[in-house]
């Protein structure tokens, strides 16, 4: 009976340590008395842990319903284990041994990937929805704009009192920002992959750093463009990679109005080629990390909220994906991937 009760704690062990999912059981007060090998990894050592570290609505009650009603929780939640952290699928169970006090086994599973593979699927169907209606927008708002704005032209040109003359200045400006949203609206609609070539990194890179110096935004930044010459061609649209490039380098230069360093630099991975702009500028706080490539989601007075939202799907164009890191008052880094043609 020993004997099989010690091949049946063997069977256990084996497979509660070869499961890639973190198991911790708590006692009857909420505090971690026992955690398998994947659990230890994620947590900082010599912590004491309780159940609320894990369950974060309604703390007291939902632990003790754990208890009383033998509910079963799942969830999915973002949790900070200290040395890992993301989005866990989060799985409660009462135990009740026959003699002693009753226990709780947790049971963590890392759903951060799919959650992420759901999100840019999610994004996608967004920017298509977007691109269908950008087009609509842009034509049926771009013909009477051009009319009013030539108008506003002729009266400009007019003799007027003070009064008529700062209105239509006014005016001007004004349709000037609106044409500038309608113009990227119809770039937007217009956005496909069309003249694929075959382009150096370094020179596309190049092309816009060269590009940026005439913007009066990036005169009090230091960009530090380090591209190995021998990488991997990319078969992309030049122009509008170029647009990717000079979206990002004017955000990095928007996000450092006291001055700052950027860095562009690539390296091979994999079979794509990634370039990387970090920036040393205010960074984006975290609730606004997934909603930064929505389009119309800006934080600047004078921005239109398109420019990230035009160069993902530029970059998905090309087969690519573009990603974000970001520490608020730290900085921000933008990766850029796209398959190589080797
Ligand atoms: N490098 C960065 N550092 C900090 N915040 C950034 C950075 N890049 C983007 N952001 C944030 O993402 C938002 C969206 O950027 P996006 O380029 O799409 O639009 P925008 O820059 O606001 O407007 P536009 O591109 O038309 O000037 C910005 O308003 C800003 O809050
Ligand atoms: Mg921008």
């Amino acid at each position: 009976r020993t004997r099989e009760l010690s091949s049946e704690k063997e069977k256990l062990d084996a497979i509660v340590s070869s499961i890639e999912a973190g198991i911790a059981i708590f006692n009857r007060d909420g505090r971690m008395v026992w955690s398998n090998r994947v659990m230890r990894e994620w947590l900082q050592n010599g912590r004491q842990y309780g159940m609320e570290d894990f369950i974060h609505n309604g703390t007291e009650d939902a632990i003790q319903d754990i208890f009383v009603d033998n509910r079963f929780v799942r969830e999915v939640s973002y949790l900070d284990f200290g040395r890992k952290r993301g989005f866990f699928q989060m799985v409660a169970t009462p135990i009740h041994p026959p003699e002693g006090d009753p226990h709780v086994m947790m049971l963590f599973q890392d759903v951060t990937e799919v959650k992420k593979a759901e999100e840019q699927l999610m994004q996608s169907e967004k920017l298509t929805a977007l691109t269908r209606l950008s087009a609509g927008v842009a034509h049926e708002i771009g013909n009477p704009l051009t009319s009013i704005s030539s108008y506003v032209q002729i009266l400009r040109e007019m003799e007027h009192d003070e009064f008529t003359r700062e209105a239509l200045g006014t005016i001007s400006r004004h349709l000037g920002r609106i044409g500038d949203i309608v113009r990227q609206m119809s770039n937007f609609a217009k956005i496909e992959a069309e003249n694929l070539g075959d382009h150096k990194i370094y020179d596309l890179v190049k092309t816009t750093v060269d590009l940026v110096r005439y913007d009066k935004r990036t005169a009090r930044i230091d960009i530090k463009a380090d591209i190995p010459e021998d990488l991997p061609v990319i078969s992309v649209d030049g122009n509008q990679m170029v647009q990717v490039f000079m979206n990002l380098i004017l955000n990095a230069a928007d996000a450092m109005p006291g001055g700052g360093e950027l860095s562009i630099t690539a390296r091979r991975a994999g079979r794509m080629v990634e370039i990387v702009f970090t920036d040393t500028g205010e960074g984006i706080p975290g609730e606004n990390l997934e909603r930064i490539f929505d389009p119309f989601f800006t934080t600047k007075e004078k921005g239109t909220g398109l420019g990230l939202a035009v160069s993902y799907t530029i970059v998905k164009s090309f087969g690519g994906e573009i990603t974000v890191e970001s520490t608020p008052g730290r900085g921000t880094t933008f990766r850029v991937r796209i398959p190589s043609k080797e």
